[in-house]
């Protein structure tokens, strides 16, 4: 049964510095029905992900998000509805969905996922967060037994189950994040060796106290400042994985820099590749296996902050990017 009515949240204008809830709007509309090749899925979990802001700055790896559109956004949902053979009613799939509580999406743009409890580990273990620790870490870092990693927004989604692989692969892992309660969480309960506040001041200084052999491996979800302090720390050979650049997002123009490049990455022979979690998605299957035996073995912790309700969708997106989140940030649709 296709229900009457959606309820949307529409980007209401393109933010031209920080983002706010004005530059959303919630709209209710009709909701028509698939036509052939279409599915009509029902919204249960929405990823919040800084990503979001990024799509609204212009082209990245996709389409920007304009003025007028659905707020785009990858999410869990439940299929009510299907006109294609794939894919059957009460089906879970994965999809950008958009910020809406239906969506009408042709069958070929949804993948598949397992019906497994609790749903939202397919938005964090399983999901982008998981994944994306998980290849940028091991494909693009290389870490190696002995080495020290280095992972920047170490308390978010990503960030926080990054170091805890690095610590699996019998490395030193430190987390950069901002505040004292972040980085007592990351030592005391996630297992990192050590973790640097960096809205403290002094990084250079804190880095050094907390990666006193140098760096080998800088997982970046940051950018600007904070990767600089890190290129200056690394040991020769080292690897940087360009996971993300958040500090860029959210600004009306990034600043110039870092310092440090190219002279450091020649001297120092460095590595420094960025990814997209998508370049691995044909290697999907044997991660979430090896993500979950680690779950299960007790060895990975995950964190989720899950927010309820369509409505509040814009206000976990700023407050992501202003740092409200430990882990994992999802909104509950329904
Ligand atoms: N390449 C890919 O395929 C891929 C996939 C997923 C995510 N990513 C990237 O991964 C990074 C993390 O994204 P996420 O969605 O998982 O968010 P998240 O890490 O859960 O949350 C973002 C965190 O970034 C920190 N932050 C915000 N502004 C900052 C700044 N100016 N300097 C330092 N830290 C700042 C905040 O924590 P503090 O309190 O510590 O400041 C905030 O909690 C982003 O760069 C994102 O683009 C990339």
């Amino acid at each position: 049964m296709t229900p009457a009515k959606n309820r949307q949240i529409v980007v209401a204008e393109i933010p031209k510095g920080k983002l706010a809830p004005e530059n959303f709007r919630l709209v209710e509309s009709p909701l028509p029905a698939p036509a052939d090749g279409e599915v009509l899925v029902r919204v249960r979990l929405i990823s919040i992900d800084a990503a979001n802001r990024a799509w609204m700055q212009g082209v990245t790896y996709r389409d920007a998000v304009t003025a007028g559109q659905v707020m785009a956004g990858l999410a869990v949902a439940e299929v009510v509805d299907s006109k294609a053979p794939s894919i059957a009613a009460g089906d879970l799939v994965f999809a950008d969905t958009g910020w809406q509580e239906y969506a009408i999406l042709p069958a070929r743009k949804l993948g598949k996922v397992p019906k497994l409890e609790p749903m939202t580990h397919l938005i964090s273990i399983y999901g982008i967060a998981g994944l994306t620790a998980y290849f940028g870490l091991l494909r693009i870092g290389d870490p190696r037994p002995g080495e020290t990693v280095v992972v920047s927004a170490a308390a978010g989604s990503v960030g926080s189950i990054v170091g805890q692989i690095a610590r699996i692969k019998g490395c030193r892992a430190v987390g950069i994040a901002g505040g004292k309660a972040k980085c007592d969480w990351l030592v005391q309960h996630l297992g990192f060796d050590a973790a640097v506040d960096y809205k403290a001041g002094a990084l250079p200084k804190a880095l050094k106290e907390a990666a006193p052999n140098g760096i080998d491996v800088y997982f970046d979800n940051v950018g600007g400042g904070i990767l600089e302090a890190c290129l200056f720390q690394m040991n020769n050979g080292g690897r940087i994985a360009c996971c993300g650049f958040i500090s860029a997002y959210d600004v009306a123009s990034p600043p110039a820099g870092p310092r440090g490049v190219p002279s450091v990455i020649v001297f120092k022979r460095l590595t420094m590749k960025g990814f997209i979690l998508t370049d691995f998605y044909a290697e999907r299957d044997k991660a979430i296996a090896e993500l979950g035996s680690w779950l299960k073995a007790g060895n990975l912790k995950i964190e989720e902050d899950v927010i309820d309700g369509l409505e509040n969708a814009p206000r976990a997106l700023i407050g992501l990017i202003a740092g409200e989140n430990r882990g994992k940030r999802m909104v509950r649709v329904g």
